[in-house]
Order: structure tokens, then sequence, then C-alpha cells
């Protein structure tokens, strides 16, 4: 197929996001600049994004990022082949300060626009940095979705099971909230298991004698509730064996539902070798990781993590979803309209 020179624009959370990818003729990625401006330090006061003020802050950043990402690549607008932007799911204030960069800039220098799919880009990641070849699973576990997903091929997904509730990121940030520790929560959580007893507090492992691959974590955050108002007055070493004893039912719960989707996947293609892709914010969690790893060996299948700062929200994999579908003659017209709820 031809090459692809393509910019990519994020703004569908609390992540500003440039990024220049080119997709060889052979199929391999390259990335040239990959600029994140992550809004953590807007949002930390309130304890969780802000709509309004993510929305501000992405106009206010969002020009010199992508001046920036052109920089750093070397290039100017005329170079590029296309333009990419998040046009969903995602906060609609954020989606159209990207989306309508990203159309000014495809008018402006005569170029074909690509509305992406966020959870098309999280999917399509580990082809870009491992060339991974289709159909393969994903598991993405972020703050706003977890979900497996069957990957076919570009544009072609089936979601095999996702969670019926609170995502896994979100469970972690409403644990680390309750508990007493800062916004986002994973990092935080993570960091007080580590001198934690994850075996303290027997916590519900929801939904996991039922068939299928969805999962539940409204009610291990519940639990964590409980067990901390039993414990009261909580002391540090509480709130330690709490985050360990969470952490460690959420990742039993997404380890076994992985390991299920692989033996399905193994079904339904017995002659490809079962690979598990993950994504998303929460897979930067080790015992979360450490969990899928024995999942993925107990079934023979190979587990392919891209790099965190390429798991969590960026736009180099924006860039590189736009890429991939530019070479297949798949561009949008500049009147697309962004798509705050876009399933895959
Ligand atoms: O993918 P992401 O950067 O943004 C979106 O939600 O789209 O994911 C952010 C989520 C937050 O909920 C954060 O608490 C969680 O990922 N997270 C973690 C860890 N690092 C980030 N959760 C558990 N363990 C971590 N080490
Ligand atoms: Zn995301």
């Amino acid at each position: 197929s031809v090459p692809a020179l393509v910019l990519g624009i994020e703004t569908s959370c609390d992540e500003t996001a440039a990024a220049v990818v080119r997709r060889k003729a052979d199929g391999r990625g390259e990335i040239l600049s990959n600029v994140v401006r992550s809004q953590i330090d807007d949002h930390a006061l309130y304890g969780g994004v802000v709509p309004e003020i993510a929305a501000r802050a992405h106009i206010a950043m969002l020009d010199g990022i992508v001046r920036l990402a052109m920089e750093e690549a070397g290039i100017g607008f005329a170079d590029l082949d296309a333009v990419a932007a998040t046009a969903g799911p995602g906060l609609i204030g954020g989606v159209i300060v990207g989306l309508m960069t990203a159309k000014a800039i495809a008018l402006a220098a005569d170029k074909p626009l690509i509305a992406v799919n966020h959870l098309e880009a999280h999917a399509l990641t580990a082809r870009l940095t491992d060339g991974v070849a289709f159909p393969y699973l994903m598991l993405l576990v972020s703050g706003g979705h977890t979900q497996f997903v069957l990957a076919r091929g570009v544009g072609d997904y089936v979601r095999l099971g996702s969670t019926i509730d609170d995502a896994l990121g979100e469970a972690f940030d409403k644990t680390a909230k309750l508990l007493g520790l800062p916004y986002p929560g994973g990092p935080a959580v993570e960091k007080a298991a580590r001198s934690g007893d994850g075996k303290r507090f027997n916590l519900p492992r929801p939904l996991l004698n039922r068939p299928g691959l969805d999962m539940s974590f409204a009610g291990l955050k519940t639990a964590v509730r409980v067990a901390a108002e039993r414990a009261a007055p909580v002391s540090d070493q509480d709130v330690a064996d709490l985050c360990a004893s969470f952490q460690e039912a959420a990742a039993d719960v997404v380890a076994s539902r992985a390991k299920r989707a692989l033996e399905e996947f193994a079904q339904m293609f017995a002659d490809v070798e079962p690979v598990l892709v993950i994504a998303g914010g929460v897979a930067a969690n080790t015992r979360l990781r450490q969990g899928l790893d024995e999942a993925a060996r107990a079934t023979g299948a190979r587990l392919v993590a891209p790099p965190i700062h390429l798991c969590t929200d960026n736009a180099a994999m924006i860039a590189w979803a736009g890429a991939e579908r530019f070479v297949l003659g798949l561009i949008d017209p500049l009147s697309v309209s962004p798509r705050p709820r876009w399933p895959l």
C-alpha cells in the first residue's frame, strides 16, 4: 500500500495532544513527534475532570501543541497526506475543539480529513508499536471504558464484553477518593497497595461465576467503602491494605475474563496465534499486567503491552488510526459531526 504521513489531534478528555506519524508502504509505523500536555493539575482540585475547564484548556493549548508537533517532526502542513482528529467518544467541548482545528488545517492546506474513533485508535496502537496482525483481542481499560474487543480489521470490531457499571479506572479513582488519596486515583492506589496486604480484606469478585465477558466494578468500590467504615478510624496501614485488597480483586476479575476471552478467541480462530493487546491508562498497573500475563501464559497466548505513554491518551494513536484509514481510502467530509457517544 501507499505510505502516509498524518497529523493527529486528541482532545477528547484531559490530554491536549498532537503528533505526526508515518505509515510506511510495508505497513510499519514511525512516530515523528508526539506532544502531550496533561491537564491533571487543572482538575486535581476538583477530584476529577471538569468538562468546561477541559474544553477551555484545549482551546488555550492546542494551537501551540500542533505547532510543536509539526516542528519536532520537521515538516510543514503541505507535506502531510492527511489530518486526523478524535471525533468521539468523549467530552463534547473538547472533541469540538480538536475536530474543528483539524478541519481548519485540512481546509487551509487542502488535505483530506479523517474523523477518528478514539476507541479504534486505542485498538490499533499495537499495530503501530508491534506490527500486530488481524485478528487479535484487545482489552481496553481506561477511566471511561473497560471492554474486550475482537479486532478483525480496520473499522471491523466486535465488542465481546464490557463493564456493566463503572469503568475500571473510574473504580480506582473513586476508591482513591473515598480513602482520601489524591487524583488520579489509579497511580495513588497502586503506590499505597505496595505496602499493603492484599489478603486482609476479602472483597467480592462480581459476576465472576457468570458466563460471558461482562464485568462489574461498582460493587467492589462499595465493598471498599463498607470495609473502610468498619475499620474506622482508618490508619495508613488500613488504607494500604484496602488498596491492595481492591487491586487484587480487580486484577482477578480482569485476568479471569481475559482467560475466557482468549479461550473463545482460540475456538473462533483455530489457526491463529492468540494475541491479547492492552490499552488504556489502567494498563499501567503492574498487578493487572501480572494477572494478564498469567492468563496469557495459561492459554498459550501472547500479551502485547505497548509502552505506557502510548497506552494512555495520546495523539500518536490518533495519527496512526488516521494513517490506517487513509491508506484504505476511508476519509471524511469536512461536514463530519462530533460524536460524543460513539461505540466501536
Ligand atoms: O487512558 P487514560 O489515560 O484516560 C482515559 O480515561 O481515557 O486512563 C486514565 C485512567 C484513570 O482512571 C487512572 O486512575 C487510571 O487510568 N490509571 C491507573 C494507573 N495509572 C492510571 N489505574 C491503575 N493503576 C495505575 N497505575
Ligand atoms: Zn482513551
